[in-house]
Formats: C-alpha cells, structure tokens, sequence
C-alpha cells in the first residue's frame, strides 16, 4: 500500500496531489468577442465561478497555435497563442488572475508530434538533406509501394503517409497532418526542453503531456504483431499489438528528463501525463523514487461500466500496482472520451450525484472536466454538426468526440450565456434550460451545490485528502471504503435500496436528500444509486 505523497518525499502537501482540478476546453468554455468560439478572455471572465467552486488549478487544452485540423492537437507553434483563442497578453493576464484566486494554470504539451504545417515539418518534407529531416519518422515504401511496415494510426488506417517530393513517407499515429516527430533525435529533445521552459518561466504550474506514452518507437520499426483473442478491445479493432509503436521502455528514459527539468524551478511544475495503458503498466510512467510523472491518468478506470464491482477492482489493483508515495489521479470525463454523467450515469442524476462523490472521494487527485460540475451531459449531435474530423470521417460508425465538447451552458439566456445572442456557436448548445451554472448556483438541491460541498469537504478533512483508501465488506453492486482513520464512503450502485450493518457515526454528506449530521447508529440505509461519506465516533480498523 503506497503511503501519502507528503510522507514520502517531505515537500510537505504538493498542491496537485491534495487539491481539485478541472480540465476547460477553451473554445468551448466561454467566447467574448462573439465569433461563436470560447476563448482565453472568456476563461479570465469565468475564474471567479472556479474560484467560488474550490478547484485548484485549471489545466487548458492546447491554446497554441493550430491548423486545427485536430482543434489544438495539431501545433504548429508551441511558443504563441492561436489567434481565435486570444494572445499570450491573455495568457499573462489568466496566470497572473487565477493566480491571484489560488488557481494555477496547467498548459497541454503536445511532444509526439507538430501540425504539418510547423515550420519544423516544412523544413523536413522539403529534402532529404534539410536539416530538421531527422526531427520526423521517414522511411521508404516497401519495394512493392506500400507502407514502410504494419503500423495502424490511433484514428484508423496506416500510420505512413507517402511523401511525393523525396519519395519516403513519414509517419503519424493520428491523423496524417499530424506527423510524428522523432524522439531519437537529441536536438528535438533539447527543442522541447526549450518549450517547457518558456512556459515554465510565464508561470505555468505544469503540463499535460498528451498522449506522453507512445512518443518514441522502436528504432527498427518492426512490424507489430497480430491481435490475438486475448487482446484488448483496441488491439482487435486494428487487428495488432503497438508493442512497437507505443509504450517503448525508452519513453522513460524521456520522461526522466522532464522530470528533471521541472524539478529545477523553484516551484517545481507538475506533470500530468496522458497515459492510456493497462493498470499494471500504468506505475512504470511513476518512474522509481519520483523521478517520472507526478500524475499518470488511468484509463482503465475511466473506460469501466459505472458498477460497483468493476470500479472497485480497478481502484484496488492501482492501489496496489503504484509506487510507494506513487498518487493516483481520478477523472471521468475528458475531451476524448465523452461526458460521464452520460456515460456513466445514463443521464440519471442520481447516478451522476454518486459519482461525483465517488470522483472527490477517493485517494488521488480529482480531475473534473468543464461541465461535471452540473452534472452536463452530452449534446445530441448531427453530422453536420461535426467538427472533429474523427466524426466527419466515421459517422455514423463512430460518432466522433465532439457530443462531449461543445459549449458550457452558463445561463438560459439565448446563447447560453456562452456567447451573444443570435451568434451561432462552433459546436451546438445543448438544452442551456436543461442544465445551466447560473440555475444551478442558487438551487440548494442541485448537482453544483453537491460538487462545491464535496470540495469543500475535501479540503476540510485531511483524511479525504491524504487518508489510505481501504475497501470495505459491502453488499454486491455496494462499493464501501474507508479513508484514513474515520472516513467511510458508501455508494449503493444497485437500484434497490441497501442496509449496510455495523456502522456507527455521522454522516458529513449524501447525494440524496440532505443527510449531512444524520446519526449512523449499528445501519446504513441507502436509497438506491444514494452515496454517503461519514465518519465514524472512534477510528477502528475495519480493512478487508
Ligand atoms: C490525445 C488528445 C486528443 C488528440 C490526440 C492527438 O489523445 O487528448 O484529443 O486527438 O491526443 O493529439
Ligand atoms: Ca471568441
């Protein structure tokens, strides 16, 4: 069992491990100007809701400058601010404005590959000799003309695009106007040493490192090998194995120099990396004694069916996979992978109050996204409605992402209070009277309300912070842990109600109906999807 961060390293309460976070994406968070897109003004405009709701830092999804032919994930600069989102004025003004709110602003780092159009990539495609050739991947077609080796892209078809000037084709594990860049190549290692040190020094608290795990590949490019029955899900779709292509044990190696990098400021940054594996692969991106990612997001918990069971078992395999001092990061919604109070919840609000709860309950850091605060779910959308080009080229055998990105409902005012009436926003609005901020501010009862409380809570007891998860013996389809010494959660996930037996002391806060100060004495009862922290009168060992 890996202890509380503190204790092992003795920085004393490293903000990210024991504040909340919250995932904007800027361009649909809120637009000043009224072009329709959010934009940083409109971030700055809206601290004082983050502020009031108790998250700690913000991390944005890329505002540097971008083609967008991947919205942001594209970057053609990693050193200036995409004109539609604003300037690195705004920038400035937002670190300096959350700042001043205890809010630290995290950058998104894209390191495995630039836009097609970075300068970087124009230089390389114009030559054999050009000097930032090696920056990318090339290799030649097989002699027949086809693809240098069996690579399949994360968005579909080959990995290798053919390049008619010098004849090679260069690779890209998303879209072709995304080319990987070559993380053999020292110069673009001390490229991006570069770059974080210049957001380093505007003042950032960190990075989102995307897709952190599969920026270097074999140096050989060896075929990958085919699926087999016993692969994952994504492994069968393409029909291989990336063990070629992603996670590389040199990857560390990389990731050991970040570290390093950020560890050498005076406020060292945190890193948080995108890290779709497998729980047990998960502790490598830990590194071993501090020296990898401070955050290494867990995909396996984010993909699992809202079941008690299932969660369960993942939260206790990380438990035990992670390094000591290692900290868990918890997340249900993100850009990629939709909104989980419908994904999880099937829009039940019962089912996204208790998992909230879940999300602000367990050890790790929460990483809320713009939105889950209100319990906002996805928008219905058509295919001309797409704007990610994944759901413009699948639909309608893959929806695209954009259902869970489109703009935050602020008010039931026309425009949602996102934009200026009568402006037609990039993505639609869902039903702003649905599901909005404003109404839900002062509605007691509401999922806000909840969200604000379970922070609140959080950052009142230490035990919710810092305390050692613990599962305890609970019903099927009851997850039930203790944190710390006097904590417990309870979640009943079953559609029945639930008595839980041998409990004594006060319930702090339930998803249901008021019950904060409700005495617990000898049963719990739950209503159905209803969950509870409490503490009990004495701490006493009750671990499985
Ligand atoms: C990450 C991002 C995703 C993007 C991809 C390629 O998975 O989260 O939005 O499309 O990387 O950069
Ligand atoms: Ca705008």
């Amino acid at each position: 069992m890996s202890g509380p961060v503190n204790e092992e390293d003795g920085r004393g309460e490293p903000w990210w491990a024991f504040g909340v976070l919250y995932q904007i994406y800027p361009r649909s968070f809120a637009d000043t100007n009224a072009d329709g897109m959010g934009d940083l003004p409109g971030i700055i405009e809206h601290l004082d809701h983050l502020e009031w709701l108790g998250v700690d830092g913000i991390w944005l999804s890329p505002v540097t400058r971008s083609p967008n032919a991947d919205w942001g994930y594209d970057v053609s600069d990693f050193c200036s601010v995409q004109p539609d989102l604003g300037t690195m004025d705004d920038v400035d003004t937002l670190i300096a404005e959350a700042g001043r709110r205890g809010i630290r602003v995290l950058m998104d780092l894209v390191p495995n590959h630039t836009s097609d159009q970075h300068p970087w990539f124009l230089d390389a495609r114009s030559s054999r000799d050009a000097a930032k050739r090696d920056w990318y991947v090339w290799a030649d077609p097989k002699p027949d003309g086809s693809a240098p080796n069996n690579w399949v892209s994360s968005f579909g078809g080959p990995a290798w695009t053919p390049d008619a000037t010098t004849g090679q084709s260069y690779l890209h594990n998303h879209l072709a106007e995304q080319p990987d860049l070559n993380w053999w190549n020292e110069e673009v290692r001390d490229a991006f040493d570069e770059i974080m040190r210049f957001w380093c020094d505007r003042g950032v608290a960190g990075f989102r490192i995307d897709v952190c795990n599969v920026i270097i590949k074999d140096a050989q490019l060896r075929d990958n090998p085919a699926a087999t029955e016993e692969d994952d899900f994504e492994a069968q779709m393409f029909g291989q194995r990336a063990v070629y292509n992603t996670n590389r044990p040199e990857v560390h190696e990389v990731i050991r120099r970040w570290r390093s990098l950020v560890d050498a400021f005076e406020d060292p940054a945190v890193l948080l990396g995108e890290t779709p594996v497998g729980v047990s692969e998960l502790a490598a991106y830990y590194g071993s004694g501090h020296d990898e990612l401070h955050l290494a997001f867990n995909f396996p918990f984010i993909s699992a069916p809202f079941e008690a069971g299932a969660l369960r078992a993942i939260v206790e395999q990380t438990e035990a996979a992670l390094p000591p001092g290692a900290w868990p990061v918890w997340t249900g919604s993100n850009h990629d992978m939709f909104r989980f109070p419908t994904r999880w919840a099937g829009d039940d609000p019962r089912k996204a109050r208790a998992a909230l709860l879940m999300l602000m309950a367990l050890r790790g850091t929460p990483v809320l996204y713009q939105g889950d605060e209100i319990g906002l779910g996805n928008t219905n959308l058509t295919h001309e409605d797409m704007r990610d080009p994944l759901g413009v080229r699948y639909w309608p055998y893959y929806e695209g992402r954009d259902a869970g990105r489109t703009p935050m409902p602020w008010s039931d005012a026309p425009g949602g209070g996102f934009t200026e009436p009568g402006v037609r926003p990039w993505l639609p609005l869902g039903d702003v009277h649905a599901c909005n901020v404003d109404g839900q501010r002062s509605d007691p009862a509401s999922v806000l309300t909840l969200t604000r409380a379970l922070i609140a809570l959080r950052r009142q007891e230490a035990d919710l912070r810092r305390g050692d998860y613990r599962s305890l013996d609970a019903p099927e389809g009851v997850w039930a842990w203790s944190r710390g010494r006097r904590h417990f959660v309870v979640i009943n996930m079953r559609d029945e109600p639930v008595a839980l037996p041998d409990l004594d002391g006060t319930l702090w806060i339930g998803t249901g109906p008021s019950r904060g100060g409700e005495p617990v004495e000898g049963s719990l009862e739950l209503g159905p999807w209803e969950g509870v922290i409490g503490a009990r009168a004495t701490s006493r060992s009750t671990a499985r």
